[in-house]
């Protein structure tokens, strides 16, 4: 595997971070390259557990660590993250910054929370981390880049000018107080001291280690469900969490890319506003809430519950280029009487088996389920596939047979070791 992508099939939170910890053993190098600190990757190993937001879930293992051009990234979750993982022990000496990574800033922290505010019954629920008003200004060229912060009278310039345009809002238009310039710079100049030994060409190292034959695992965060053009659009992220997105994230080539492991839970769950065909509103998904803890990794909110859409994780399949499929939390559903899987939508009276564009439509659809048996026992300490009761089997079978993907592995609980593989692995 030259260049291994892990993406997330669904809308985030599929457990991107345990896979990448696990599957990091067998990498040179891992690089982020989507979103910002909205992200929240849990993995749990023999170090303890840990909740990285921008820090690359390979840093336990023996690899290099990027943090890619794709990534916004707020200095003060970073520096703090950096902090908390000297202090377990963990070794981020190898980890590097890409120069050409946007910066979060305090007026995009401000912006989101405002805009959030001001679309009242249409709010998106985002993580309110900066993340939309960011990538704006990228897009505007109005932002600032990592490698700004090397050249301070230069990073001041265009913070004034970028600053004085946001105070235009903040006090015309929002009717609060503007930010200082002088308090956002030197903070700024403080972190730029502290992060300067991680900032890299990481364009030039990614391409070098290529060169020597070394793999890379790309880490995606989000979930393609949330895409800026393939997602529940205006209710998804600001940048893609797509394979395609992680080649514009880490300026890594499309043709080094071998390998597409999707990670799909092995049910839906989704934070924020939007339409989720699946979503369950009663008994059932509250019960699956609190087996499985699903309270949001970066806001603690707590995350709807669906039954596995094989529509949307077919749409997911293809978009992505997803060559294997890995379905975590398969565990969860050990008490389940029965279970459901959604194989096609039914709207305005007819079956469809797309995804729609419109959400409006999308909230019109209404799942047509295929039903199975549960399993009623534990699975936690299973690790090779024929072990698993066939009821799973079946499930997770299924599953890859209506998304349109081999299953290559199944998680049965949150650390490292609880794996299936039903294949090797690249
Ligand atoms: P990510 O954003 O995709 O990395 O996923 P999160 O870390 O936000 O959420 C996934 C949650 O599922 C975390 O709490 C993980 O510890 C947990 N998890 C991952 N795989 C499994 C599994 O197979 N079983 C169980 N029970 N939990 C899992
Ligand atoms: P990981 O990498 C789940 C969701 C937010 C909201 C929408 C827009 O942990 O899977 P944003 O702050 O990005 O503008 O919010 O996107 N969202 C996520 N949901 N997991 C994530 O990341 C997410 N990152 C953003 O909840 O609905
Ligand atoms: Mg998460």
């Amino acid at each position: 595997m030259p260049v291994l992508a892990i993406v997330g099939g669904q809308w985030g939170d599929e457990g991107k971070g345990k896979v990448v910890d696990q599957m990091s053993e067998n990498a040179d190098i891992v690089v982020r390259f989507s979103g910002g600190d909205n992200a929240g990757h849990t993995v749990i190993n023999r170090l303890g557990e840990f909740k990285l937001h921008l820090v690359p879930a390979g840093i336990f293992s023996d690899v290099s660590c990027v943090i890619g051009n794709g990534v916004v990234i707020n200095p003060a979750v970073l520096i703090s993250e950096i902090a908390m993982l000297n202090k377990a022990g963990v070794n981020t000496a190898k980890l590097a910054i890409s120069d050409r990574a946007h910066l979060v800033m305090p007026y995009h922290i401000l912006l989101d929370e405002l805009e959030e505010k001001s679309r009242a019954g249409k709010a998106l629920g985002t993580t309110k981390r900066g993340i939309g008003p960011a990538f704006a200004d990228k897009t505007n060229r109005l932002g600032i880049r990592v490698c700004d912060l090397l050249d301070k009278a230069d990073f001041k310039e265009r913070l004034a000018m970028a600053l004085e345009a946001k105070n235009t809002l903040f006090t015309k238009i929002y009717g609060v107080e503007p930010l200082s310039l002088d308090e956002i710079y030197n903070q700024y100049c403080e972190y730029a001291d502290y992060l300067t030994p991680f900032i890299k060409n990481t364009v030039s190292l990614l391409d070098e280690a290529l060169e020597q034959g070394k793999k890379v695992i790309m880490e995606g965060a989000q979930g393609a469900l949330l895409d800026p053009d393939f997602g529940t659009y205006p209710y998804g992220t600001s940048s893609s969490p797509l394979t395609a997105g992680g080649c514009l994230g880490s300026g890594i080539a499309p043709n080094h890319i071998e390998s597409v492991l999707g990670i799909f839970k092995a049910y839906c769950t989704r934070v924020g506003n939007g339409p989720m065909p699946t979503e369950l509103m009663d008994a059932t998904g509250q019960k699956i809430r609190d087996i499985a803890h699903e309270y949001g990794t970066t806001t603690g909110r707590p995350r709807r519950i669906g039954w596995f859409d094989a529509v949307a994780a077919r749409f997911s399949c293809r978009i992505n280029g997803m060559t294997a499929l890995a379905i975590t939390r398969l565990d969860v559903l050990d008490s389940m009487e029965s279970l459901k899987i959604c194989t096609a939508y039914e709207l305005n009276g007819k079956k469809i088996d797309y995804f729609p564009a419109s959400v409006a439509e999308l909230e019109r659809c209404k799942p047509v389920y295929e039903e199975f048996s549960g399993w009623g026992m534990p699975i936690t300490h299973v690790r090779r596939f024929e072990d698993l009761p066939l009821q799973a089997q079946t499930f997770v079978k299924r599953i890859g047979e209506l998304a349109g993907c081999e299953v290559y592995m199944a998680c049965c609980g949150p650390s490292r070791e609880q794996v299936i593989h039903l294949k090797p692995l690249f």
